[in-house]
């Protein structure tokens, strides 16, 4: 192709979708094909390669974890914003103040212990806005035993997410009460202040494997990931999710998702916000 691009052959992107599915749970659609090509002809430049089938080829000959770590990250689609579905953060500070005003869990020292996790953090908007909400509105939380597990399939939106630093305009639309909340670099970056940043663990995870942790989380924000699953690996996934998260714990999805399609472990109790059914909480959780 003359714009530097190598031609994708429909038998070439049926290899790429299963490769994608069986690792990561994406369906990609016909819709994602110039997106394929567009991503992937990068990479095969670079290894040299003329076709898709030598590519797909070499991964399930040769390829080592960077290289199918690269071939995922290429395929992912990381769109977010600080604050997006504002709601869920009202929700979500009314919430854990209720926690802090009840009898809280207690980590083994005695010390309340706050956990929330955002599976599918993309660049790490999703779990500042957590932490920047929560020590805004509950400044006792100081003296918690408070931590946001981010976590993301993609190993390059996880290092951006740790380093906490992003161009100015990622505020643009944002009150300036929100605005305050951030530092701003000599660069004309804006920061996540030490302390906010403090709150979380970074990890890369792929939600389609079993969970390297028992939780109870307070509450899991897995919001526009799984529009990109077909509806049982949908299922499956928040299923998982519901086995980590604490009886009164609340799950946030994104605002196209509908968990009640394909599983029946949730109860809706606000716009695209569930609580686990009595009989299927996570209370055996450690
Ligand atoms: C559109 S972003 C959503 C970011 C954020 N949750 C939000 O709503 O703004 C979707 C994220 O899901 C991640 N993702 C896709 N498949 C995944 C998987 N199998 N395991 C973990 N993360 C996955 C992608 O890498 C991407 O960063």
């Amino acid at each position: 192709m003359d714009n530097g691009e190598i031609a994708l052959s429909e038998k070439e992107f049926s290899r790429i979708r299963a490769r994608v599915y069986k690792i990561a749970g994406i369906s990609l659609s016909d819709a994602k094909r110039t997106l394929v090509v567009s991503r992937l002809s990068k990479i095969l430049r670079r290894l040299g390669l003329k076709s898709f089938d030598s590519y797909v080829d070499y991964l399930e000959a040769s390829g080592t974890e960077a290289d199918n770590q690269e071939f995922v990250n290429a395929l992912t689609t990381n769109l977010t914003r600080f604050y997006r579905e504002d709601h869920h953060f009202e929700h979500l500070v009314t919430h854990i103040r209720g926690v802090v005003a009840r009898k809280p869990r207690l980590n083994a020292r005695g010390q309340p212990r706050l956990r929330i996790w955002s599976a599918g953090c993309s660049t790490g908007q999703e779990p500042y806005t957590i932490g920047l909400c929560l020590t805004d509105a509950i400044p006792e939380l100081k003296r918690w035993d408070f931590k946001i597990l981010a976590t993301d399939i993609d190993s390059s939106v996880v290092a951006k997410a740790a380093a906490g630093v992003y161009p100015a305009n990622e505020l643009s639309g944002l009150s300036a009460q929100r605005t305050a909340l951030f530092e701003r670099g000599a660069d004309g970056t804006v920061r996540i202040p030490a302390p906010v940043k403090s709150l979380m663990t970074f990890k890369v995870l792929n939600l389609m494997a079993p969970l390297p942790f028992k939780g109870p989380f307070d509450a899991i924000f897995c919001r526009n990931v799984a529009i990109y699953f077909d509806k049982p690996t949908q299922g499956q996934m928040f299923d998982k999710l519901g086995k980590v998260l604490a009886p009164d714990g609340f799950l946030y999805i994104g605002h196209s998702e509908n968990l009640q399609a394909v599983s029946n472990g949730f109860r809706l109790v606000g716009k695209t916000i569930y609580q686990l059914k009595a009989n299927s909480s996570a209370k055996d959780a450690a």
